[in-house]
């Protein structure tokens, strides 16, 4: 009788379990009511801020909600940011939300997918409002590909007039706010309207899951194209109280290629009209009380830099040796030394940690690849990293002077990053602090050696003059 009854018990959890997962698979009966989207193409990053306000029709709560790109956008995306928000003007409050990466095998034509985990399931008939931010670099294609130096640079810009997504969008609507009032041309899809910078797509009725409708922007955008295609930031921690930072760069100017020869007196006679897309001027945002800055290239120190500084920032202004126009390359070296009491801390279990800002000093670059190297001192142990989004991690070990098992390196690496990677991350690590001995203890001992060595040195030479 009561094995009669587990038998039974199992067998309807069994069903139970397996009704809970069919549904869970079929569930998704989202629809979009309403979508706004808007594109700002007034520098090389393209920023998209996407409002969606979803609602769930089907009958099983709702956990999540998916946000379709195309595999064009997918190789640029840079970061993607999701928000929930509630209440309206100044009362507004948002809920960062996470986001995943899914595989939707049924989306066409190579449509990608990410998934936004809401906080509380969507109940039936129950409705959300979503923010979405999201950063595309390598985006605006330069057409023509080369121009002369008095010429203004113009781009191309491709995307959809609807909205990819795998629901039903009931309406939406789109702006492109473009740099200037100068548009070529742009893709009429009705109704299309534009008013001085901005172009309105929309409002669009009812559309289907995946629908699609390429549009083409030809617009002049001559905002600094400054890609740095490699950085590497080497930030060394000393005991004796200070942590050195020295970034190498590797920039180039990602803009219409530059035609023709590069006249200096054009340049300088006619400012702003003659080379409107190059750049001559950078600036590096660095930490408050910074110290010993340089700045260098293969030919030597550029003393055309100026340094600002105040308690919350310190600003770098620096020249390269010519103006940069398109596909022209510049290399050089930022040095600065930090106070260590400023980012050293210890973490409540005892071990230390730095906190310090990943991403590019440089405003408003994109970096292709970052490499960010923590530099240890001797005898730290058991390092560990943590940086707010996904990064490829490894450790290295480096030898200086009078190092004997070397220093750990954590070594941090990442592609694509845009300004919004500023952020702070932390390396864990534990200390002893007899390390700080060891190289004095060397010098010391060292010394003494050369002492005795002398001494015996002068005795054998007297023992010969007798
Ligand atoms: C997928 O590609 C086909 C063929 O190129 C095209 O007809 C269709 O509209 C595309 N669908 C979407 C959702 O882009
Ligand atoms: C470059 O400047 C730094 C800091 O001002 C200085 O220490 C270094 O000696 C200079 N190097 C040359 C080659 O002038
Ligand atoms: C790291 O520094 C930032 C400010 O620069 C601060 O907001 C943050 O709380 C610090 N993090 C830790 C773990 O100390």
């Amino acid at each position: 009788m009561e094995t009669l009854l587990r038998v039974q018990l199992t067998l309807l959890l069994f069903i139970l379990v397996h009704l809970s997962l069919h549904t869970k698979s079929s569930s998704q009966e989202l629809q979009i009511i309403n979508a706004e989207r808007r594109i700002d193409l007034t520098s090389h990053i393209v920023k998209v801020f996407l409002t969606l306000k979803v609602k769930n029709l089907g009958a099983s709560p709702a956990s999540e909600v998916l946000l379709a790109f195309s595999p064009a956008e997918v190789e640029h995306l840079a970061l993607v940011k999701a928000a929930a928000t509630t209440g309206k003007g100044k009362k507004k409050t948002f809920v960062p939300l996470d986001i995943n990466s899914v595989e939707l095998p049924d989306a066409p034509n190579g449509t990608k997918c990410f998934s936004i985990v809401l906080l509380t399931p969507l109940r039936k008939g129950e409705t959300a409002t979503l923010e979405v931010l999201y950063r595309l670099t390598h985006s605006l294609e330069p057409f023509p590909v080369e121009i002369s130096q008095s010429e203004s640079q113009l781009v191309y810009f491709r995307d959809s007039a609807i909205l990819l997504s795998p629901y039903h969008v009931k309406q939406q609507t789109t702006f492109i706010k473009t740099t200037s009032t100068r548009v070529e041309s742009f893709t009429m899809v009705e109704p299309t309207k534009r008013a001085g910078t901005e172009l309105k797509y929309g409002p669009y009725d009812n559309r289907h899951p995946y629908s699609y409708s390429p549009i083409l922007v030809h617009f002049e955008n001559n905002h600094p194209f400054a890609v740095v295609e490699e950085l590497e930031r080497e930030v060394e921690i000393s005991h004796w109280g200070s942590l050195q930072v020295t970034e190498r760069y590797r920039l180039s100017h990602g803009g219409a290629r530059h035609k023709g020869v590069f006249s200096r007196v054009e340049y300088q006679t006619r400012p702003g009209a003659a080379g409107a897309s190059s750049f001559k001027h950078l600036l590096a945002r660095l930490p408050p009380r910074v110290h010993s800055v340089y700045y260098r290239d293969e030919i030597g120190n550029i003393s055309s830099s100026h340094l600002r500084s105040d308690f919350l920032k310190s600003e770098l202004e620096i020249e390269p040796r010519f103006p940069l126009f398109g596909g022209w390359k510049a290399t050089f070296v930022i040095g600065y030394g930090l106070p260590l009491e400023d980012f050293l801390f210890e973490s409540p279990d005892g071990r230390r940690y730095l906190n310090f800002t990943f991403g590019c000093p440089l405003a408003d670059t994109v970096v292709d690849r970052l490499i960010v190297k923590v530099v240890l001192s001797e005898g730290s142990k058991d390092p560990t990293a943590e940086v707010l989004f996904p990064v490829e991690q490894r450790l290295e070990t480096k030898y200086s002077y009078l190092d004997v098992v070397g220093r750990p390196v954590v070594v941090l690496e990442k592609k694509n990053v845009v300004p919004e990677h500023n952020t702070p991350f932390q390396v864990y690590y534990s200390f002893n602090p007899i390390f700080m001995l060891a190289e004095p203890l060397m010098l010391v001992s060292a010394f003494f050696l050369f002492f005795v060595a002398s001494i015996a040195y002068l005795h054998v030479d007297v023992s010969i003059r007798k």
